[in-house]
């Protein structure tokens, strides 16, 4: 009895030592000291031993027991405590080093651009307004005075939805739309997106934004688009900045000009920037048609106004001295993060 409680005793120790998890842990523990366990087996052999010597049997499988037990919380503790440690170094934080940077991305050329103008507008007084990008043929063309067989209103050069509806190919159908309203005087600029059917190279794309422009009031003179513009240039390309208007013709303007400024590069002189002339061509501009005064409800005998149209990849372009539109479209945040 006594060496069998000793090899019992022997094994289990040996076998808790060499544990490597908890779950063996408990293992053992019902294999030893379980209902069926080795152990209890003894005890239940008690009836064979000789009733003198069973309280010394007993002692002894109580030692046994005591000491497999001991062993079994030790070892759980320290496996324990090795679990955790591996636990806590898997999980380290290394504070020192650097943080992960939030890609913010940039603002585009365009907008930073439209962000300036709109700076400068809203100074002189004018409001915002936006405009629909499917529009109907209506107000991209027959309002602003644009005759059937006009030859912007070719296939080729318009994307038609139906024969009545387009992608507007101007932001100047947001004239008509605003003077509808009857609200006067206006002063309002509209910025937007526009469509036509070119294709794509370094100054051409299918997509491409414009702002326009318009102030109605009584007496508005020719005066007041050039002092007006003449500002604007100043304020966008610098104080020294000279304008000149050159004759032009758009159907819904009578007079109709382009404005030039002077090259912000060379000051004038002439130079690669702006191909030798002194000059660089900045946008469309008029005296609002009485025809289309007539079509929109305003009396052009009690009114008058002025009207212009600025492309702004192309005001972005020049101020940010980009040579091809097309980086402009692809959006790439190394090229974008330069302005
Ligand atoms: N809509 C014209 C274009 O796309 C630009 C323009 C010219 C707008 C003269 C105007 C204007 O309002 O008065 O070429």
């Amino acid at each position: 009895m006594k060496e069998q409680l000793e090899k019992i005793k022997e094994e289990a120790l040996g076998q808790i030592e060499s544990s490597e998890a908890l779950e063996r842990l408990n293992e053992i523990r019902v294999a030893y000291l379980g209902k069926k366990g080795e152990l209890t087996s003894v005890l239940k052999g008690m009836k064979n031993v000789a009733p003198e010597d069973r309280p010394k049997v007993g002692q002894m499988v109580n030692e046994v027991r005591e000491l497999i037990e001991t062993k079994l919380e030790e070892t759980r503790m320290s496996l324990a405590r090795k679990a955790r440690e591996a636990q806590m170094k898997a999980e380290v934080i290394d504070v020192t080093l650097p943080a992960r940077k939030a890609n913010a991305g940039h603002r585009h050329p365009n907008t930073i651009a439209l962000e300036e103008l709109e700076r400068i507008f809203v100074g002189m007084g004018y409001e915002v307004v936006e405009g629909p990008e499917i529009e109907y043929d209506e107000y991209n063309f027959t309002k602003l005075n644009i005759p059937e067989g006009h030859p912007a209103k070719d296939e080729q050069d318009t994307f038609y939805i139906n024969k009545e509806i387009v992608l507007r190919t101007q932001t100047s159908p947001v004239q008509a739309r605003t003077m509808e309203k009857g609200r006067l005087p206006i002063r309002m600029i509209s910025p937007g997106r526009v469509f036509r059917s070119d294709e794509v190279d370094a100054t051409h794309s299918p997509s491409f934004h414009q702002v326009e422009g318009l102030v109605i009031d009584k007496n508005i003179t020719f005066a007041d688009l050039k002092g007006t513009l003449a500002e604007f240039a100043r304020e966008l390309f610098g104080e020294d900045t000279k304008v000149k208007f050159r004759p032009h013709h758009f159907p819904f303007t009578e007079p109709s000009a382009e404005m030039d400024v002077s090259c912000f590069k060379c000051g004038g002189k002439g130079c690669r920037f702006c191909k030798g002339t002194g000059w660089i061509e900045i946008l469309g501009c008029g005296m609002v048609h009485p025809h289309v005064f007539e079509m929109c409800g305003i009396d052009p005998e009690t009114y008058t106004g002025f009207a212009f149209g600025v492309g702004l990849e192309r005001i972005a372009l020049l101020k940010y001295e980009i040579d091809d539109m097309r980086l402009l479209y692809e959006n790439d945040i190394r090229f974008l993060r330069q302005f």
